[in-house]
């Protein structure tokens, strides 16, 4: 296992399988974040079920051990790779831009890294450790997670870092979608298209829904 584990496609194995992790999370947390458009008591209400939710508490470790296994093994991987061959990438029948991407996918995830430092200190870290008002819903007590949302959204310069975090996300995922199910052998030719088209669907998706709640809240308060 630990010889799987060193090899090139174990390397490879372990970073398609935290990617697909780190893609299933990006849906939930997108769900949970669109609550923000149903105004305070809906996304207030919203956090306050992940805050309580036995489920959720113990995905979150888990979570970063996929971040911290997908980061590390993707530098190990990126320089293996410069070590051994210019070419990184099999591109086949790619277009320019595409294989920008595919060229530059340690380049995009290091600044999605950069944005995701950012994001846990401004979000998580206040939500879990900060001091945190208080709102009543319906007679239950809970954070006012809303308003902290709020407040940072409506500075325009973090909402603009935030949008640029995301369109570099939605750039990795362009090229990650499709290429994590060809690493664990579910792509051929004809669904190596097929994938290549959800992949984008699945980018735009991540990073429109999570573009238009600093938007929102930036233009229509
Ligand atoms: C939520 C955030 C992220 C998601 C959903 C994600 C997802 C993925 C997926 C699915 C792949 C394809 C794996 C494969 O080809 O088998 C991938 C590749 C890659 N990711 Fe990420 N990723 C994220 C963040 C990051 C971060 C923060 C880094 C920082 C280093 C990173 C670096 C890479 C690199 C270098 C590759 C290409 C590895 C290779 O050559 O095969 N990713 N990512």
């Amino acid at each position: 296992m630990n010889v799987f584990l060193k090899s090139s496609i174990g390397k490879k194995l372990l970073m398609s399988l935290s990617g697909l992790f780190l893609i299933t999370f990006l849906l939930v947390h997108l769900v949970a974040n669109l609550f923000l458009l149903g105004g305070d008591d809906a996304y207030n209400v919203a956090t306050h079920f992940m805050d309580t939710n036995p489920v959720i508490q113990i995905m979150q470790p888990i979570l970063a051990v996929g971040f911290l296994v997908h980061i590390i093994y993707g530098i190990i991987i990126e320089l293996q790779n410069r070590k051994a061959t210019p070419v990184k990438y099999k591109l086949v029948n790619q277009k320019e831009s595409s294989k920008w991407v595919s060229r530059n996918m340690i380049w995009l995830g290091l600044f999605v890294f950069a944005f995701l430092v950012l994001h846990i200190a401004n979000f998580f870290v206040k939500m879990k450790f900060g001091e945190m008002a208080e709102v009543n819903v319906d007679g239950v007590t809970m954070h006012d997670s809303y308003a902290l949302v709020a407040e940072l959204f409506e500075c325009k310069i973090f909402s603009i870092v935030y949008i640029i975090g995301f369109i570099a996300l939605g750039l990795h995922l362009h090229h990650a979608f499709w290429s994590a199910f060809q690493t664990i052998g579910l792509s051929n030719d004809v669904w190596r298209v097929r994938l290549s088209v959800l992949g984008d669907i699945f980018a735009v998706v991540i990073t429109a829904g999570f573009t238009i709640i600093p938007l929102k809240i930036m233009f229509f308060g």
